[in-house]
This record gives structure tokens, C-alpha cells and sequence, in this order.
């Protein structure tokens, strides 16, 4: 009896003292910082789409890729004939993260037929996939959702639960051979904002956040979304040293799976455009895609003002971890598959984490540690 009093008093004190990370400042990525702080990858797609990605010099000198401004752009080629596949670019971070923010500003989303782009971030070490995890932040295929898609992969089960948040489960399961390769997905629909299509893009564009958190406090991954016109968090708007998406409002998308940490481990962060493929392939025929270009394949071919929406337009990504810094950095082999990938180069404390030891130790670790402690040792002198 006694005992299980004071465990709960330990419960108490556990939620009570329970404190969000201050996320701290770690990158500021605009315009040139994207040819600086990324890697080209050119090898064949590993989902299998009919793009070339090109290399960053052949990139830049087809102006597939250039800044202007404030903005950095990313495309596919429009060129009309495209008898060997349509070159496109698909770009990874050298920094790797764990527990981190990303906010990032777009003022155009590649949209139209035949078009998966994403903006996703995943595991350094591709070898295992989904070993590791992966995070799909902003993903639509063929435009066949009028509103965006967040997904998480991983490599065992992790269930999502109802929660609080505007957008609708489509799958609760987040292992990634569950559903055909789906994962788990939230639809971002419900929101009061437009969060794909070319709506979203006559607006001026919108911006997504992700928080990764699976320390002793953390929730999870969460995920905002907000268009052009809606009213930003003074953080958002402006971006400082720190950022606190606790004061952000309802998510748009919350993967309440802070027990799912061991399947995730340091991530670079992925933008591509790719075209066909697994997902948009196989849905072509299930969109209006279909009655206009007749196959998806036909339509790189021959199509490629069809492709004059396809490109990001990006004003700026922020990133934001618990101490400031990154845990690492990787390369891509350039013409790495999912055989052949990327060597890295990670931080100790990055490989402690791998270990299973906490991120950081909070005051509600330590409090509870305490608490327990101090039940067991009263347990004993009773
Ligand atoms: C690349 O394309 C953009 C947009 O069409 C254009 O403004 C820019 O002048 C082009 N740059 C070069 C080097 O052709
Ligand atoms: C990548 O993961 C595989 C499989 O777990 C492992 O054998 C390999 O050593 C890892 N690569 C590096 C460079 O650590
Ligand atoms: C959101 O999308 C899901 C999945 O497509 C759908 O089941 C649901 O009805 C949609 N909800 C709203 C509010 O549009
Ligand atoms: C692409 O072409 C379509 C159809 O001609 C047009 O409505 C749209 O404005 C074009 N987009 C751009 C970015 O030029
Ligand atoms: C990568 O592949 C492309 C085309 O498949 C080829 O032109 C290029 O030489 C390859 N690069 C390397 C470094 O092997």
C-alpha cells in the first residue's frame, strides 16, 4: 500500500515538473547555403521514378537549380521531348540530426501530373531501410490530395492514437511494411489553412514546421503547417535563436509515438522531385492525370511543358536542436543507391544516444529518478 502511494506522488511530480526543450539555433539555410550545406545526389532513383537526378555542376548549368533573390530554386526539366527520362534534382543535407526543429519557407510547391516531390528527412545510413526511420513532411503525388501528407517509416510497430490535432489519421501504423510501404499518415486537411496545390502556390506559398522530440519529455514528431496569409507565431515569423513550438497551437499532424525512439537514429534532411515512380506511378491511373496524358511514363516523354509547376521555391530552412549544434555530418556516394550510401561521421554523444541513454536529462528524469529512489528506499526502512 505505502508503496504504491508514493508512487504515485513519484507520477505526480513527474508531470508537473515536465519542461519542453528551449530549441536552440543550430543552422540558417538560404539561397547559396543550399549548394554549400547539401549534397547532389546522381545516382538512379531509389523509388524508382523516370527522372535523372543530376550532379550539382550540370544541376546549375541547365539551370535545373539557381538562386535568385530570396530564393533558391529546384526543377525539373521542361525541355518538351525527354526520351531517357527527365532530369530533375534530388538534394541531402551533410548535417544530421536528432532531436531537432525544422522550419521551413516555400513560396512554390511542385505541383501537377505525374509529380512526387518531397521534403522529408531520413536515416544517415540507408543500408537497413526502414531501419533508422524516416519523416515526410510535405508529400502529395500526382496533386491527388488537395491537401498535404505526412508519413513516418520505421522498422518495427509504432501506433498513433487519436490526439489532439486538425488533420485526420489515414494509416495509425507506422511500421513500414504495413501498408504497401504507406507507413503511418496523417492527412493535413481540417487545418483553416491550404496546405498543397496550386491555390496554396497563388497565395505566395506557405510554411511547414517539424519537431522531432524523443527525449524523456518529448512527444514525438509534431508537424504545423501555414499558408502565406495566415497569422504566424512571432518565432515563425520572425526567426531568432530559439524557437518554442509549445506555444504554436493545435498541430496539424501529431505522431504521438515518444516510445518509438530506438527506431529512429540521426537523420540528413532529403528535397527531391521526382516523377512516376512507386507512388505516383502507381496511382497515376487513379487521378485525372490519366484521361489527360494517357500513361505516366508518356507524359515524361513527351509532355514537358506539363512540368512548367514542377519546382520548389524556397525561401529559407531553420533548424533548431537542444543544444545548438548538429550530432554529425554525412556524404552520399554520388551515385549511392540503397546498397551503396553514405558514410558519416557522428558526434559521441550522437553514439550514446544510439545506446538507448537519454538525450537529455530533464528535470522531469531526474525528478522521477529521485522519486523512485526515494519509494524504494522507504519501502525498505518500512
Ligand atoms: C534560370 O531560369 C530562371 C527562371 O526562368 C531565369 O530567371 C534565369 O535567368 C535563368 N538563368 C540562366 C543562367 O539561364
Ligand atoms: C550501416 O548499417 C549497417 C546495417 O546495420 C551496418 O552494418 C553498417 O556498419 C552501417 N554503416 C556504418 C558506416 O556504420
Ligand atoms: C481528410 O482526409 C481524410 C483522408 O483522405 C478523409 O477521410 C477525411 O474525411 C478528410 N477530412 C476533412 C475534414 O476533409
Ligand atoms: C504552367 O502552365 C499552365 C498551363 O498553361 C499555366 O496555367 C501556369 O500558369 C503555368 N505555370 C507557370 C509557373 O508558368
Ligand atoms: C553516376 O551515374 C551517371 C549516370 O548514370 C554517370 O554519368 C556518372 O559518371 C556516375 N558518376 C560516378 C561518380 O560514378
Amino acid at each position: 500500500m505505502k508503496i504504491t502511494g508514493l508512487l504515485l506522488v513519484a507520477g505526480a511530480a513527474l508531470s508537473s515538473t515536465a519542461q519542453a526543450i528551449t530549441w536552440k539555433k543550430a543552422d540558417t539555410i538560404v539561397g547559396n547555403d543550399f549548394y554549400n550545406k547539401f549534397n547532389f545526389f546522381n545516382g538512379k532513383d531509389p523509388t524508382n521514378g523516370l527522372v535523372n537526378y543530376l550532379a550539382k555542376e550540370d544541376a546549375v548549368q541547365k539551370n535545373l537549380t539557381y538562386v535568385k533573390d530570396d530564393s533558391f530554386v529546384m526543377r525539373v526539366d521542361t525541355v518538351e521531348i525527354a526520351p531517357s527520362g527527365r532530369n530533375s534534382v534530388r538534394i541531402q543535407s551533410k548535417a544530421l540530426y536528432e532531436n531537432s526543429v525544422y522550419i521551413l519557407k516555400v513560396k512554390h510547391f511542385p505541383t501537377g501530373c505525374a509529380t512526387w516531390p518531397a521534403f522529408w528527412t531520413l536515416t544517415w545510413n540507408l543500408t537497413n531501410w526502414p531501419s533508422g526511420g524516416e519523416i515526410d513532411i510535405l508529400e502529395n503525388a500526382n496533386d491527388q490530395f488537395d491537401y498535404n501528407l505526412g508519413s513516418i517509416h520505421v522498422d518495427k510497430s509504432c501506433k498513433l492514437t487519436q490526439n489532439e490535432q486538425s488533420g485526420t489519421i489515414v494509416y495509425d501504423e507506422c511500421y513500414a511494411y504495413n501498408s504497401e510501404n504507406a507507413g503511418c499518415r496523417i492527412a493535413m486537411n481540417g487545418t483553416s489553412t491550404t496546405t498543397w496545390g496550386d491555390k496554396l502556390n497563388k497565395m505566395g506559398g506557405g510554411i511547414v514546421a517539424m519537431e522531432r522530440d524523443f527525449s524523456s519529455s518529448g512527444k514525438g514528431v509534431r508537424m504545423w503547417f501555414w499558408d502565406a496569409n495566415s497569422n504566424l507565431p512571432s518565432d515563425v515569423k520572425t526567426i531568432g535563436d530559439t524557437v518554442n513550438p509549445d506555444n504554436w497551437g493545435k498541430p496539424a499532424a501529431y505522431f504521438n509515438i515518444p516510445n518509438c525512439r530506438d527506431s529512429f537514429d540521426p537523420h540528413s534532411i532529403v528535397f527531391d522531385i521526382t516523377l512516376c515512380g512507386d507512388w505516383a506511378g502507381n496511382t497515376y491511373e487513379q487521378t485525372s492525370c490519366a484521361a489527360q496524358y494517357g500513361v505516366c511514363s508518356k507524359q515524361v516523354r513527351d509532355f514537358g511543358s506539363s512540368f512548367n509547376d514542377s519546382y520548389w521555391d524556397v525561401t529559407g530552412l531553420y533548424i533548431f536542436s537542444d543544444d545548438g549544434n548538429n550530432v554529425g555530418t554525412t556524404t552520399i556516394a554520388p551515385n549511392a543507391t540503397r546498397d551503396v550510401t553514405a558514410s558519416a561521421t557522428l558526434s559521441p554523444r550522437s553514439a550514446d544516444q544510439q545506446d538507448g541513454s537519454p538525450v537529455m536529462v530533464s528535470t522531469t528524469g531526474i525528478t522521477a529518478v529521485f522519486a523512485a529512489v526515494l519509494a524504494v528506499l522507504i519501502y525498505y526502512a518500512a
